[in-house]
């Protein structure tokens, strides 16, 4: 275990079987349909090519970058997009991919950017979910694993950029970040 973790929350087989579980129940519910895979960078890069990895239906890729201002900022454009996507989401399905969703902010912001673009159908699917800091309204349609409130990092999660790689899933010991 990476010495800067206070213990594994989620091990690399505990993520591999509950991925692939998640992502049978959405392919199924996807059968016949060609939705485009929206990964939100980065946290989300490694869960998201496990996930894409157990889908059938056909599929096309796509990215976004964002970052969140939060509920109390005084910024009134709130989630700032730093990469948007390549393709026109008009008249698709959407599968948004996300590592974690914590207050909602994130998602509830892109959910309606993208109905206002027009797409038919957005799905969210989160590999982690802290409900218990939810502020806003929202709930992922899948969901791999409810956490606890604690900051937690690994397979693709970060603290300051650092531990995205751990193929695990840990919680940061407290004296990392407030040092
Ligand atoms: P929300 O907008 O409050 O739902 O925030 C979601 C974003 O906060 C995620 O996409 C992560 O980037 C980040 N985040 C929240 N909790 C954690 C954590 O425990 N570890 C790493 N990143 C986190
Ligand atoms: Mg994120």
């Amino acid at each position: 275990m990476h010495p800067d973790l206070q213990k594994i929350l989620l091990t690399e087989n505990q993520i591999r079987s509950r991925v692939t579980e998640v992502a049978k129940q959405v392919d199924k519910a996807l059968s016949g349909k060609r939705p485009v895979a929206v990964g939100i960078l980065k946290g989300s890069i490694i869960f998201y090519a496990d996930f894409i990895r157990c889908l059938t239906v056909p599929l096309e890729l796509d990215f976004m970058a964002v970052s969140s201002y939060g509920a109390g900022s005084v910024s009134s454009g709130k989630l700032k997009i730093r990469k948007d996507l390549d393709g026109d989401v008009r008249g698709r399905d959407i599968v948004v991919i996300e590592d974690i969703i914590d207050s909602g902010f994130t998602l509830a912001c892109l959910k309606k950017l993208l109905t206002e673009r027009g797409a038919a159908s957005v799905t969210i699917v989160t590999l982690l979910d802290k409900h218990e800091r939810r502020t806003e309204d929202i709930k992922p349609d899948y969901n791999c694993f409810e956490i606890p409130d604690e900051f937690v990092v690994g397979y693709g999660l970060d603290y300051n950029e650092e531990y995205r790689s751990l193929p695990y899933i840990g919680i940061l010991k407290r004296s990392v970040y407030e040092k």
